[in-house]
């Protein structure tokens, strides 16, 4: 039981009663206080693109409106920048206006891993890739907490849907937990140490998370180091005292007359250990003392500068996904006429629902804000095209748009999900734009060839069936207050795209990796893709997609150069590292940015891997003519895979293949790297087949040695008939013991065991 090392001296004071209400909130936002002893309430609030705080007058179910707080990009949308820097840019934005409003934790970031483009939180997480997610998560975490903030890390762990997400077991084998879905926390916990972690709603594996002791104990505290609490998602506690013996230090809300009842009566009748309810309530005064610890008058939040912000961030996070014949940007002249089509434009969908929802500041228009930077004499003329609240196709809506598009050198068609398509809650059943929009644009296109079309959606929508109609696609996901702002500086050029693929687009849904597991039934989902999400997957089975993980276009273009490889240090002595380098140049003609990607493949290994994985990557603002030298840093871990029969990381010796490039499928340099380690242990035993026992030097030398060579000097028994050895060498060795002939009596195995053993 792992206490904060700092005890507070106000545990010895506090009765039993009190030391239990102190693991429960006071109401749905808040701590207890003790008021007896001077310990405050702290307030929490939602959530990691904007600050939801509920006014005290709310409705005290956290379901009604919150005050107004700059709606920042959603995570979908920062997940797309690749930007470390930009991401805690945001969260120290995020934490000024939390330490304003008097919260004390910010509900977020949420890093969960995209396994399925029908998620209904997809908005709400980084990426299907658990590298990008933990680094932008811990950028987050940074950003909030160096305001004297703290952060909870959500939602842990394998939260990967909203169908039945109160009871569903994600059931999820240990070696895609590490490798997956584990990873991103553990960067985040490691780098950035969040003052706290809030668990997943569902079960691990069978067990609930928040009763669950290996993820919450062993794994986070333990092997991570979190020194921090453990909060409940809202309502994810069902047996108040099995999740405070698992490690989860505060229910919330509060189950109040009933959680802290049990705790009392579990450690009054000696079923609960009262150090476990110690260190919980340790840690519930930590939080306390890091929340309080700033005694400075909270900081003025400057609106506009917070706007300001959010329109530069969304401007980081789009993705030109395609840009035919450079038709963006946009050069107008005076005279031009540009033909703004959807009701998009002019009533922006910027972020998703559900307990995320900010209450922005303000918010810019799509519509307006172009009109307002083309030059004088470009005329913007704009029609509905469609309704946003229904798939029908309105034939007298189109018309009008065609006429428009006749009439204009360029169109630019807003497109996107309805509110009502996707919100945490549920999940999606597919992942098609509505059929009115999709319908009304091949109209456009047959009217006009250059057009653009400006995407705003939060999780993936199949462009396959329609993106041959725009010479131009701009994914801007759910962009935040500022979204509108940010289109229009994207498309006439005042900003340069920059943003890359955080996740694959399919061409099908019938494509994705997890689609036949996909969302489970009888309260299992099972992870039968196993460590093949994303990319992984697509690549493995070797599909086509729309669009790569990785992807994103920009105005300017960039060349790759001199791949470098630096092995320093030995695996053995636990100092492995491999330096790489590269050079890279703007080769056209204005300022962007280019978003390195360096990639690992291990071709030998013994256990299936993934074609290629994301292991380093560095976004460069380069201008015009100018190089920079980028370094990308591997471990041994980034080489590694997780083995059960070990419970460790093994980096298996070899080649490894090393390609840096622009997406997962634009790989502009590649080299090979031989690394030298040693043979993971051996761990064989009477189970443990024939061919296991060859395969490893010291089994093989020693099974040799126990069947013995005839006079000739040839292996006897088994080891020397070539055409039985391929037919039974996948038998135990044990089961072996009982064939006759083989050589291998259960004496000679029984002492094959022995010495194995004492090794
Ligand atoms: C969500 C969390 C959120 C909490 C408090 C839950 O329903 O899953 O992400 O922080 O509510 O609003």
């Amino acid at each position: 039981m792992k206490v904060p090392s700092e005890t507070s001296p106000l545990l010895a004071e506090l009765t039993l009663e009190e030391k239990a209400s102190l693991c429960l909130g006071s109401d749905f936002w808040h701590t207890a206080p003790v008021e007896r002893l001077g310990i405050p309430a702290i307030m929490v609030s939602d959530g990691p693109h904007g600050l939801r705080k509920q006014p005290d007058e709310a409705d005290h179910v956290g379901i009604s409106g919150s005050l107004p707080a700059t709606c920042f990009p959603t995570a979908c949308a920062v997940g797309s920048s690749w930007d470390p820097q930009l991401a805690r840019r945001v969260g120290e934005a995020l934490g000024r206006e939390a330490r304003a409003q008097g919260v004390a934790v910010v509900l977020g970031p949420g890093i969960n891993l995209k396994r399925s483009p029908l998620c209904g939180r997809n908005f709400e997480y980084f990426s299907e890739d658990p590298l990008l997610s933990g680094v932008l998560g811990a950028a987050m975490i940074d950003g909030v907490q160096s305001q004297g903030v703290g952060t909870s890390l959500k939602h842990y762990a394998v939260n990967n849907q909203e169908t039945d997400r109160l009871r569903v077991s994600a059931d999820v084998d240990e070696r895609t937990l590490r490798e997956l879905y584990l990873a991103g926390f553990e960067r985040a916990v490691r780098k950035a140490r969040p003052w706290t972690v809030m668990c997943a709603y569902n079960k691990v594996n069978g067990t609930y998370a928040s009763e669950h002791d290996w993820l919450l104990s062993t794994v986070l505290r333990g092997e991570w180091g979190f020194d921090g609490l453990v909060v409940s998602d809202w309502g994810a506690v069902h047996d108040r005292v099995a999740a405070l013996a698992a490690g989860l230090d505060l229910e919330m809300p509060p189950n109040l007359g009933v959680s802290d009842t049990a705790i009392v009566t579990a450690v009054g009748a000696g079923q609960l250990d009262e150090r476990a309810l110690d260190a919980a309530v340790a840690r519930v005064l930590q939080l306390i003392d890091r929340a309080t610890a700033n005694s400075e008058p909270p900081p003025a939040v400057d609106v506009d500068a917070h706007h300001a912000l959010a329109r530069a961030a969304a401007t980081e996070c789009a993705v030109l996904l395609k840009n035919q014949d450079h038709l963006l940007p946009l050069r107008p002249t005076a005279g031009d006429r540009i033909a703004v089509v959807g009701e998009f434009a002019r009533t922006p969908r910027y972020q998703g629902a559900g307990s995320s929802q900010v209450n922005p500041t303000r918010v810019d228009v799509a519509l307006e804000e172009l009109r307002a930077a083309v030059p004088d004499g470009v005329e913007v003329t704009f029609a509905t095209g469609y309704g946003i609240e229904t798939t029908d196709h309105d034939q007298e809506l189109a018309a009008e748009a065609v006429a428009l598009a006749r009439q204009a050198e360029v169109v630019l068609v807003f497109l996107g999900l309805p509110a009502a398509d996707e919100s945490e809650g549920f999940d999606r059943s597919h992942i098609d734009l509505p059929a009115n929009q999709t319908a009304l644009l091949s109209r456009l296109a047959d009217t006009n060839p250059n057009l653009a079309v400006v995407l705003a959606n939060g999780s993936v929508v199949r462009l396959a069936g329609w993106d041959q109609h725009a010479k131009a696609v701009l994914e801007c996901w759910l962009s935040g207050q500022a979204a509108g702002g940010a289109a229009a500086d994207l498309l006439l050029g005042a900003a340069n795209p920059s943003g890359r693929l955080a996740e694959t687009l399919p061409l099908r849904l019938e494509d994705t990796p997890s689609y036949l597991h996909f969302p489970g039934e009888a309260g299992h989902v099972r992870y039968g893709e196993g460590i093949f999400v994303g990319y992984r997957g697509y690549d493995a089975l070797d599909r086509q997609v729309s669009y790569p993980f990785g992807h994103g276009l920009s105005y300017t273009s960039f060349d790759y150069a001199d791949l470098t490889t630096d092995l320093t240090g030995r695996h053995q002595d636990g100092d492995l590292g491999v330096e790489v380098t590269c050079r890279v140049t703007n080769t056209g003609d204005r300022r962007g940015k280019e978003v390195v990607q360096l990639y690992v493949r291990d071709p030998q290994a013994s256990v299936a891997r993934p074609v290629r994985e994301l292991k380093a990557f560095a976004k460069l603002d380069l201008d015009p003519g100018q190089t920079a030298v980028v370094e990308l840093a591997l471990t041994a871990r980034d080489l590694s895979w997780w083995s059960t029969t070990l419970d460790d990381w093994v980096l298996e010796g070899g080649e490894f293949e090393l390609a840096v490039g622009a997406s997962s499928r634009d790989l502009r340099l590649t080299t090979t790297l031989d690394i030298a380690a040693p043979p993971p242990p051996a761990t064989l035993d009477a189970m443990s087949t024939l061919q296991e026992w060859l395969a490893d030097p010291t089994g093989s030398a020693l099974l040799r040695e126990a069947v013995g060579t005839d006079e000739e000097g040839r292996p006897k028994g088994i080891l020397g008939n070539v055409e039985l050895l391929p037919v039974i060498g996948n038998f135990p060795i044990s089961t072996l013991a009982a064939f006759p002939g083989l050589g291998l009596s259960h004496s000679v195995v029984d002492a094959l065991i022995d010495r194995v053993v004492a090794i």
